[in-house]
């Protein structure tokens, strides 16, 4: 079990969770010098204001945490992880105004993630109480899960490239017992994955596509494919140096197609789960493809350049055209797609494209459910012609520059012919301002929320999961 975590304590210090409204009832539970402290602070159980209280000795006798009311328009599940950083050592217990135990425990965990590579911040040391009913071993699959996908995301483009993707890879391969193979650099072209070759093969760093396979054959099929572009200058068409500044986490979308992938097989989930990351570089150099080249693609249609900047889709394309070729009954990609989806729904909301009104339900509701939410968004056809090309099958880009994160959608979507339940999700992989449970840096946004999704569709069998 995750070290913040224990299963019981003798001497567990109670931590309450309480509205503004449930302020005056629980004064008078406590015992009469806490409640003076808390009047004489000026405490009022203002969200996110908290107090440690003494006993009459001094030492700690309980925490108060002010949470929103349950009149709120939006509770955030992982309010009571405000504490795991704040708190001194000790081992503490949830009282009070709590929806989900579940998910204020896994925020208590989460909000203890530091990025430790290339220095060694002081960790949290608060303990939380396991609350009745809540499953650690569980919570903690999916804390660590998240975990190694943010750690992925931070670690900077010099520290991982293409190569150190599949090295990732092939660890997590190791420690589930999934098979992984990988394509790599001019074997892409033989193997006929031209575009992620094109995209990659600026770089020294050789492009690849990393295959991972898991689980019973007969088990339905599950794919999961992550856009892998392990840093993104925008390649000819450069990104000004704003935009490029954060763009070791545009393999946010692999991060993600990896923790949700680990939390899956860990779980045993009765699935044959395969992950599908393309990973290269978009980088600048003589051997750069260019705006206005036209690119095969292995789908077969010939696709033409608008900007070397929208290099995802055509990863993507060449990897779920892959995918689509054994039809799987449910396939997810993830990908740090478009600046537009961030224009249209900022850092916390991701889109979510699917032709399928029954996953899209699903979808939505599971996301809100785990707190991990997105948003759907249209595949709207008659954009589609956006997308038309003089000279090729199609553009990978439209003209106007409406609707970015629809017709990116749009286009990956031509390349998935056979799958019927396809969803695309546009996340930003980064929490630019930390919140509970979310500390500032990279986010596997989806992840959480996609593995809730297969365990609706193929629950586990065994208690073991
Ligand atoms: N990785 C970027 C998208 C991105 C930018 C995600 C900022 C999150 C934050 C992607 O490769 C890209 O550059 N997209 C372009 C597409 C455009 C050239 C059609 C964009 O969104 O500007
Ligand atoms: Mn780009
Ligand atoms: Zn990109």
């Amino acid at each position: 079990m995750h070290s913040l975590l224990t299963a019981r304590s003798a001497a567990a210090l109670p931590l309450h969770i309480v509205s503004r409204a449930g302020w005056p009832a629980l004064q008078d539970t406590l015992h009469p010098e806490g409640r003076a402290f808390a009047l004489a602070q000026g405490f009022a159980a203002k969200p996110g204001q908290h107090l440690i209280l003494p006993d009459a000795t001094g030492a700690i006798a309980a925490v108060l945490l002010g949470v929103e009311g349950r009149d709120a328009r939006r509770l955030d599940p992982f309010a009571p992880g405000r504490l795991a950083a704040l708190l001194p050592a000790g081992d503490y217990a949830l009282h009070g105004e709590i929806d989900d135990p579940g998910l204020a425990a896994l925020g208590w965990l989460l909000q203890g993630y530091r990025f430790d590579r290339y220095r060694k911040p002081a960790l949290p040391v608060a303990r939380l109480v396991l609350p009745e009913g809540v499953d650690g071993e569980e919570l903690s699959r999916v804390a660590s899960s998240v975990m190694r996908g943010r750690d992925l995301i931070n670690t900077p483009a010099n520290d991982l490239g293409p190569a150190e993707i599949e090295a990732a890879i092939r660890e997590l391969g190791e420690e589930c017992g999934a098979a992984v193979a990988s394509i790599v650099g001019d074997e892409l072209l033989a193997r006929n994955f031209p575009m992620i070759h094109a995209v990659g093969r600026a770089s020294p760093r050789a492009p690849r596509l990393v295959d991972l396979v898991w689980g019973d054959p007969s088990h339905p099929r599950l794919t999961l494919v992550g856009k892998g572009v392990a840093f993104d200058t925008g390649g000819l068409n450069l990104k000004p140096d704003a935009s490029m500044l954060l763009m070791k986490k545009d393999m946010g979308g692999a991060a993600a197609a990896i923790a949700a992938a680990r939390m899956i097989m860990l779980a045993k989930l009765p699935v044959r789960l395969r992950l599908l990351v393309p990973a290269v570089e978009n980088a600048v150099s003589g051997t750069a493809f260019r705006p206005g080249d036209v690119l095969p693609s292995r789908k077969g249609l010939s696709v033409e350049i608008g900007n070397t900047d929208a290099e995802g889709r055509l990863i993507l394309a060449d990897a779920l055209a892959l995918a689509d070729e054994e039809e799987p009954e449910l396939l997810i990609d993830f990908a740090t797609l478009t600046g537009a989806a961030r224009v249209a729904l900022g850092p916390e909301l991701p889109p979510c494209f699917t032709h399928d009104d029954g996953l899209a339900k699903e979808i939505m509701r599971l996301g809100m459910a785990v707190n991990d939410p997105v948003w759907r968004m249209p595949l709207w056809p008659p954009y589609d012609s956006l997308l038309e090309s003089k000279i090729a099958d199609v553009n990978h880009i439209s003209s106007g520059g409406f609707a970015g994160s629809v017709t990116a959608a749009l286009f990956l979507n031509r390349f998935v012919e056979k799958t019927r339940s396809y969803a695309h999700f546009d996340i930003y992989g980064w929490v630019p301002t930390a919140r509970p449970g979310q500390p500032q840096g990279g986010e596997c946004q989806g992840a959480r929320l996609v593995y809730a999704l297969a365990r609706h569709f193929y629950p586990p069998r065994s208690p073991a999961g």
